[in-house]
């Protein structure tokens, strides 16, 4: 099958370009010595996760259970759940998980953790847990400062053990050197704390896809979390994390109305690439491959608005283009299948096995 055979609107993934992708962050985590347990809310499916683990990826991080209850079908040697899990229903299931195989939780409250080692103690199974700290996101996460306390009191309850720590630095949207050196002096700051006290930490779990390449710099981190690499997305170009070229997935749309000379109506709109903006203010929606200048400035559930007075062309009803969304892991979540796609050839069908796993 040809990509213009397609019916529209398709999320295609440029496979030379994802296969780029992979191979770079794995070999960068194999060159500075780092574990790469990749994030898969980016791609939601077993067929990718293998991929992953086969070029060398440790584990899986997950952020729901019910994309853990997925990824089991990866059979990854560890899954981690960034995610601080609240509730009976969710801690049985995550019980059920914990005895085929080692579940790690990131979590940032003893009482979080108490519920935890009562899951554990109830099914007979050790969870292992990092402790969440807040680098500046302002999200979850203790203060790093709080962070031994908070190992010391969880590392006693029972069926838990303390493996280390975790973060997400995702207010660092750019290069910031400043913002880097500063994240990089709170995190040894606080493997010097736990040195100190006998508790050196097995794992520090950092890395974002923004950052992704100046891990390295970030002293003590020896493990990473990149969910979005293996795509990318146009606010990953605007955070000066990869090139225009290294985003492998796009949107194939369909012009299917042009009542206005300077504006034409595509087949997909909030409820095929999210409402995400892009970070930096540019290209709108996204980015279409085949008229860069052309604003994608509005939408409606089904409608996406592209004034063309910035583009170099012109499109016929029927025509199809790529776009590139702002923020592929949502938009992702929205499609029941992704194409693979080599120059004009279908090459690979996969199912978004895990979109709508909220819970
Ligand atoms: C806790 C956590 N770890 C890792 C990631 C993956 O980061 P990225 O989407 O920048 O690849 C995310 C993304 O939101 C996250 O929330």
């Amino acid at each position: 099958m040809q990509v213009s055979d397609l019916d529209t609107p398709a999320l295609v993934v440029d496979l030379d370009v994802m296969e780029r992708n992979l191979r770079r962050v794995a070999d960068y985590c194999a060159e500075h010595n780092l574990r790469l347990r990749p994030h898969t809310k980016t791609h939601k499916s077993t067929f990718l996760a293998r991929r992953q683990l086969e070029l060398g990826a440790v584990g899986l991080t997950v952020a729901k259970v019910g994309e853990a209850e997925v990824m089991l079908g990866a059979h990854p040697k560890d899954l981690l759940v960034a995610f601080p899990v609240i509730g009976e229903p969710k801690l049985r299931r995550l019980a059920e998980i914990a005895r085929v195989m080692r579940v790690t939780v990131a979590l940032d409250s003893l009482t979080a953790a108490c519920h935890l080692s009562n899951a554990g103690t109830a099914a007979g199974v050790e969870f292992s847990v990092l402790i969440e700290m807040d680098v500046g996101l302002g999200r979850v996460g203790v203060a790093p400062s709080d962070a031994l306390d908070l190992a010391r009191a969880v590392g006693a309850l029972p069926n838990i053990r303390v493996r280390g720590l975790a973060f997400y630095p995702g207010h660092i949207k750019d290069q910031n050197e400043q913002m880097i050196a500063e994240l990089s002096a709170t995190i040894e700051a606080v493997r010097n704390q736990f040195d100190s006290a006998g508790m050196t930490p097995e794992i520090v779990s950092g890395g974002s896809t923004p950052l992704l390449f100046r891990s390295h710099d970030i002293a003590g981190v020896n493990e990473i979390r990149p969910g979005t690499y293996l795509f990318n997305d146009m606010n990953t170009v605007g955070s000066g994390g990869c090139a225009l070229e290294d985003c492998a997935a796009s949107m194939l749309v369909t012009v299917v109305s042009h009542t206005r000379g300077d504006r034409m109506i595509v087949d997909g709109g909030s409820k095929t690439f999210s409402s995400d903006r892009n970070h930096s203010g540019g290209a709108a929606f996204g980015r279409l491959v085949d008229a860069p200048g052309a604003s994608f400035h509005k939408m409606n559930e089904e409608h996406g608005f592209i004034d063309l007075r910035g583009a170099d062309r012109h499109f016929e009803i029927g025509e199809k283009t790529r776009i590139i969304p702002n923020h592929i892991c949502v938009a992702v979540n929205l499609h029941e299948f992704v194409y693979g796609v080599r120059g004009d050839t279908v090459e690979e069908v996969w199912k978004v096995e895990a979109r709508g796993k909220l819970q």
